[in-house]
């Protein structure tokens, strides 16, 4: 198939703006504090950081490093290293499928995000009453045909951006909005601390408990440190794909999981005092931050403009993850069968938009949620959350790891390891990282599923 000529980021920093853009979303401000609130915090947040340094940075960085060899999507990229036939596309197909499910409701929760913009904007925030808050979010979600609305204007959003081209626009934004997006949770953090929930948040996120710790919490950790980096579907293969060969792959995603890692620990410290001075439960689900971030700007002056910042940066932290995971969708169309751009994008994002409208309605009470919930226990919204995050990002991970860790000539993947980068070229490091990804990496993975489906 004809191809011009691949994009190259622009600078270094383009690649790194990118991949930070794609992890930093609401996995770290929206998930993260809302699972660390179910499974107890504590023990759960220290296995979460194991996973991300043991398993989700070796993955990265393996990869980001398949990216910049093979120059394809995650399909193409497997084909051109292992042949036509290669069974190993099939996880690249998984990586594309997890793309689709995890965009389709991820872009439900992002809808609510848009729509706490206009209701911050409308001034609903300034009330001083912090108990109206947490009901409002119940109309916000419980509205199937609003929710519905809101999933289909982000949707929209995404789709203009991606068929636009202007991502690059969008990363140049991020270079202002990202580190504001840090300032905001540094400034929340301080207000965080003079509340007197404080310690008890604190101790909620730090302290040594295994109470609510249960048979599937590993498995949890496990998959959120896979949703939260942006890796085992091929969105940072992708971007790996446009890296020029002295780009520094070790250092950029060290960078990149510290950022992703810091900006989920800061939410947590934030949200969970909120939860404890005003004896709410730590296990609240995804209504979390929906609900604490305006109970807290509730009741300081400039309520209106704090909440409209918060809300419109958590809306462009979502819009830079959700670009990357219809960016995968659309790519295996444009690389593998030839369709074109401007075909392909509004496609998958028009299949996506449908996909989500069921996650959308799910908190309506009126419809769905609790007929679905009846039956397999898990709403449609909690499914997709559940198996995508879960079982889809781990295997096809499972699957990089050991194409990359195994199959890869060693002399090539040394190079691309070492490849300007001060940091892979320490001594004994490639070869550390080699080990984790052949041994550790699998094994981990291997031991949480079999552990979550029950055999010990
Ligand atoms: N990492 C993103 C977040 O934390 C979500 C995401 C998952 C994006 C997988 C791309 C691929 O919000
Ligand atoms: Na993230």
């Amino acid at each position: 198939m004809a191809q011009e000529r691949r994009g190259e980021w622009g600078s270094k920093i383009g690649f790194i703006l990118a991949a930070a853009g794609s992890a930093v979303g609401l996995g770290n401000v929206w998930k993260f504090p809302y699972i660390t609130g179910e499974n107890g915090g504590g023990l759960f947040v220290i296995i979460y950081l194991i996973c991300i340094v043991l398993v989700g940075l070796p993955i990265m960085i393996g990869e980001v490093m398949l990216g910049r060899m093979t120059q394809r999507s995650p399909v193409g990229a497997f084909r051109k290293l292992d042949g036509e036939k290669s069974l190993w596309q099939g996880v690249g197909w998984l990586g594309v499928l997890s793309g689709f499910v995890i965009l389709s409701y991820y872009s439900v929760v992002a809808g609510w995000a848009l729509e706490y913009v206009v209701i911050a904007a409308k001034g609903e925030m300034s009330s001083g009453n912090p108990a109206l808050m947490s009901e409002r979010f119940g109309e916000v979600s419980g509205d199937g045909p609003g929710a519905t609305l809101w999933h289909v204007a982000f949707m929209a959003l995404t789709v203009a951006i991606v068929i636009g081209g202007v991502q690059k626009g969008v990363e140049i934004a991020a270079r202002v909005l990202m580190p504001l997006l840090l300032l905001m949770f540094l400034a929340l953090l301080v207000y965080a601390t003079t509340l007197e929930g404080f310690g008890e948040g604190f101790n909620f996120v730090f302290g040594f408990h295994t109470d609510k710790l249960g048979a599937g919490s590993i498995l949890e950790a496990l998959g959120h440190s896979f949703f939260t980096l942006s890796v085992g579907m091929g969105a940072m293969l992708t971007y790996g794909s446009y890296l020029r060969k002295d780009d520094d792959i070790i250092g950029a995603s060290v960078a990149i999981t510290i950022i992703d890692t810091l900006v989920a620990i800061m939410a947590c410290l934030v949200l969970f005092p909120i939860t404890f001075t005003y004896g709410m439960e730590p296990e609240a689900g995804p209504s979390l931050v929906f609900t604490n971030i305006p109970m807290a700007f509730a009741q300081i002056p400039g309520s209106t403009i704090w909440a409209l910042i918060f809300f419109l940066l958590l809306v462009f932290a979502a819009l830079t993850s959700a670009i990357s995971l219809l960016e995968v969708c659309s790519a295996y169309f444009v690389d593998e069968l030839g369709w074109s751009r401007t075909l392909a994008v509004p496609v998958c994002g028009l299949t996506i938009t449908l996909l989500g409208v069921p996650s959308a309605l799910t908190f309506s009470t009126a419809t769905f949620g609790s007929g679905m919930e009846a039956a397999i226990g898990k709403s449609w919204f909690d499914l997709f959350d559940y198996v995508s995050s879960n079982w889809m990002l781990p295997l096809c991970g499972l699957g990089i790891s050991v194409f990359a860790a195994w199959k890869l000539g060693d002399e090539a993947r040394r190079v691309q390891f070492e490849a300007g980068s001060t940091l892979g070229k320490l001594q004994g490091l490639y070869v550390l990282w080699l080990q984790v990804l052949r041994y550790v990496v699998p094994a981990a993975i291997v031991v949480v599923m079999l552990h979550a489906i029950g055999l010990f």
